[in-house]
C-alpha cells in the first residue's frame, strides 16, 4: 500500500507520477477504476471497524470473581453466512469493474477502433535493456520512419487546440532483449511488461503537453530502480522539427578537433555497442548515439546531460561508478583521449 500511497504525492512537478492527474485516455480510465476500488474499500473499512467497535463496547463483560474470562460465546449461522457472501459479492463486482476497464484500455493497433480510425497514429518500438530503454520509431501517421534513439521518448500531443485537429495517439509494441521488463509512466498509461520471447503493445494519447516521467516497473537487476523513463509532449509542429532532427545522419562538423575526436571514438571499442548514423559505429548493443546532445538526460534518466560535457565526461570515465554493474565499461581511456571524445559526442546534436 505504501507504493500507490506514495505515487499519490501530486505537487505538479515534472517528476509527478501520480494515477490521480490523468492526461491520457488509459490514464483516465485507471483512474476512474481507482476511485471506485477506494471508495468500496473504504466502504468495508467503515463498516467492518464500526461493528468492531460496536461489539468490543457492547458485548464487553467481566469474569465471575474468582475466574479468568467471561463466558465464551461461539458460532453464528447467519454471521457466518454473511462475512462469506458479502465479501464474495464485493470479489466478483471488483472483478467486473476491472475486467471492463482491461477491456476499456486495449487497443489492437492493427485493427483500430472507429474513432481513431481517422487518426495520425506513432508507432514505435520499445526493447527494453539493462538498464535503459531502446525507442525505434516506425512510423507517423503515413509516414514511414526508421531511426533509433535511447531513454526519452517524445511524441506529438493530441488536442483540439491544434487544429487541424486530428486524433494523435501512440502506439507502442514492447520488446525486452533480456529479461522482464515493465514500461509505467502512470500519467499516461497503466505498467505494461516487456518480456523477452514475447511481443506486447500498449497505447496512450496525451491530452497535454510538457515532461511526463516513469520508471521500469518489473524488478530486473541491480539497477532496476535507476531505469527511469521520460516521455516528451509536444505540439505537433514541434514534434515536427524533433522529427527533422532525428531523421538525419549524424551532424558532420567543419572542427578540425571535433573530426580528431571523431577519429579517437571510431578507434576505440566504443563502435562495438553504438551507433552513429553515418559513420562506421554500427553497434546496436547500447544506445545509439546518434543526436546524443538532444537527449536530456544520460544513462536512463540517471544523471543530467549538461551543456558543458563534465557529466558525460565523467561517466565514460567510469560508468561503473556511476551505475555499478551496467554494461557499459571504462575502457581506462587517456585524459586527452576521453577529451577528444566527449568534444565528439557534443558535437551530435
Ligand atoms: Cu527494467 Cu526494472
Amino acid at each position: 500500500m505504501i507504493g500507490p500511497l506514495l505515487l499519490a504525492v501530486s505537487d505538479g512537478s515534472p517528476q509527478n507520477l501520480s494515477i490521480f492527474d490523468p492526461v491520457s485516455p488509459p490514464a483516465e480510465s485507471i483512474h476512474h477504476l481507482s476511485i471506485l476500488v477506494l471508495a468500496i474499500t473504504a466502504g468495508i473499512l467503515l463498516v467492518v471497524e464500526s461493528v468492531l467497535i460496536y461489539s468490543l463496547l457492547r458485548f464487553r463483560r467481566r469474569g465471575a470473581p474468582g475466574t479468568s474470562e467471561p463466558p465464551q460465546v461461539y458460532g453464528s449461522k447467519p454471521i457466518e453466512i454473511a462475512w462469506t457472501a458479502a465479501p464474495a459479492l464485493i470479489v466478483f463486482v471488483l472483478t467486473l469493474v476491472i475486467a471492463r476497464t482491461e477491456w476499456e484500455v486495449r487497443i489492437d493497433p492493427n485493427n483500430l477502433p472507429p474513432d481513431l480510425k481517422d487518426s495520425q497514429p506513432l508507432r514505435v518500438r520499445v526493447v527494453g535493456h539493462q538498464w535503459w530503454w531502446e525507442f525505434h520509431y516506425e512510423g507517423y501517421g503515413d509516414e514511414k520512419l526508421d531511426f533509433t534513439t535511447a531513454n526519452e521518448l517524445h511524441v506529438p500531443v493530441s488536442n483540439g487546440i491544434y487544429a487541424p485537429i486530428k486524433r494523435r495517439p501512440v502506439f507502442l509494441t514492447l520488446l525486452s532483449e533480456d529479461v522482464a521488463h515493465s514500461f509505467w509512466v502512470p500519467r499516461l498509461a497503466g505498467k505494461t511488461d516487456l518480456i523477452p520471447g514475447r511481443t506486447n503493445d500498449m497505447w496512450f494519447e496525451a491530452k497535454r503537453t510538457g515532461l511526463f516521467v516513469g520508471q521500469c516497473a518489473e524488478y530486473c537487476g541491480t539497477q532496476h530502480a535507476n531505469m527511469l523513463l521520460r516521455v516528451y509532449v509536444y505540439p505537433p509542429n514541434e514534434f515536427a522539427d524533433w522529427l527533422a532532427n532525428q531523421k538525419k545522419n549524424a551532424r558532420e562538423s567543419d572542427d578540425a578537433e571535433v573530426r580528431k575526436g571523431k577519429e579517437v571514438f571510431l578507434s576505440q571499442s566504443c563502435i562495438n555497442c553504438h551507433r552513429v548514423r553515418g559513420t562506421p559505429a554500427r553497434g546496436t548493443f547500447g544506445p545509439d548515439l546518434t543526436h546524443l546532445m538532444s537527449r536530456d538526460t544520460l544513462a536512463a534518466g540517471m544523471i543530467l546531460n549538461d551543456g558543458d560535457g563534465k557529466k558525460l565526461r565523467e561517466w565514460i570515465a567510469d560508468p561503473q561508478r556511476i551505475k555499478p554493474g551496467c554494461l557499459m565499461p571504462a575502457f581506462g581511456l587517456s585524459e586527452s583521449d576521453l577529451d577528444r571524445i566527449v568534444r565528439y559526442l557534443r558535437s551530435l546534436e
